[in-house]
């Protein structure tokens, strides 16, 4: 993945130490999971930038609960709901990136396919990564450049519905015609992302980016596409995309930068390349 930093003067990450880390975070997601399930009272909605964005006093308390765990790190949080790390955009060195709940609306009425997504950057790259679907009882994971793995929750060899604990394979790279493309629903008015979808297998839309990323990298779909998301939606689903062979761009083919606010494009290497190609200014 590309980044605007300068990597070649990036301190190297010892990876016995991300494996710590890792533990830590995971720790964290796992018991925020258990109570976002559970929270044992009425959901308080409140509406936030506009009628549905909203948020929920579990998005507040999943948030809370994960800075908790990870305080002993003395590593600064950049998280949706309460945490700010200033001048995130240029931000160099380690931070966690959460989205406590990314799905809310979700989270609020269909009850399913939302995650807590959590994720640390190091200079503008996500080394770390765990990515709960909580309803689902699945657990993403990976680390930088030891690949991504799958496993159930609760922390089972095998979950209830049959997961087992495994490694995530490179995805296959399968053109954009064999595969479904997952895409925000602003997208369909898209002459561009239309004439794509129509050459796909079809569209679907969970409504939870970090899950819509996961997705791709678990080969569920060919691509991903959505015009506007924060650093936040992305960090963790960013690392399981690099490493199972997922590319990640901007929807103009430009380099993706976590720490930025902007577009994504995410796909196979052969299907991102046809729906780049669709959106390609110069195609009548
Ligand atoms: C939202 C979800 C949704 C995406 C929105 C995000 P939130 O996150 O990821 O799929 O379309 O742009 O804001 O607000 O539920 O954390
Ligand atoms: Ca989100
Ligand atoms: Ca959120």
């Amino acid at each position: 993945m590309s980044t605007s930093g300068d990597e070649s003067k990036a301190a190297p990450t010892s990876s016995a130490c991300l494996e710590d880390l890792l533990a830590q975070a995971v720790g964290a997601v796992r018991r925020a999971a258990a109570f976002a399930l559970d929270p044992g009272e009425e959901l308080r909605v409140e509406a936030k930038a506009h009628r549905n964005d909203l948020v929920t006093q579990v998005d507040r308390g999943v948030e809370e609960r994960i800075a908790g765990c990870l305080e002993a790190t003395g590593i600064p949080i950049h998280g949706e709901e309460a945490h700010r790390v200033e001048d995130f955009e240029t931000y160099r060195g380690r931070a966690w990136v959460l989205d406590p709940i990314d799905g809310t609306l979700n989270y609020v009425s269909t009850h399913r396919d939302w995650a807590i997504s959590l994720a640390l950057v190091d200079d503008g790259v996500p080394v770390l990564a765990a990515l709960a679907d909580p309803v689902a009882g699945r657990l993403y994971t990976a680390i930088r450049g030891r690949g991504a793995r799958v496993e159930p929750l609760t922390g089972e060899a095998v979950g209830c519905d049959g997961v087992a604990s495994k490694a995530l394979e490179p995805v296959k790279d399968l053109p954009l015609s064999e595969g479904m493309v997952v895409a925000h629903y602003q997208l369909t008015q898209h002459a561009g992302i239309g004439r794509a979808i129509e050459g796909s297998r079809g569209m679907r839309c969970y409504g939870a980016a970090a899950l819509e990323m996961a997705e791709v990298a678990a080969g569920g779909a060919v691509v991903y596409a959505q015009p506007l998301l924060q650093p936040w939606d992305v960090a963790a689903g960013a690392l399981l995309c690099t490493e199972t062979g997922v590319v990640l761009t901007r929807m103009d083919g430009s380099a993706f930068d976590v720490r930025r606010a902007g577009s994504l494009l995410v796909g196979s290497p052969a299907a991102h390349a046809e729906v780049l190609e669709y959106l390609s200014p110069d195609r009548c």
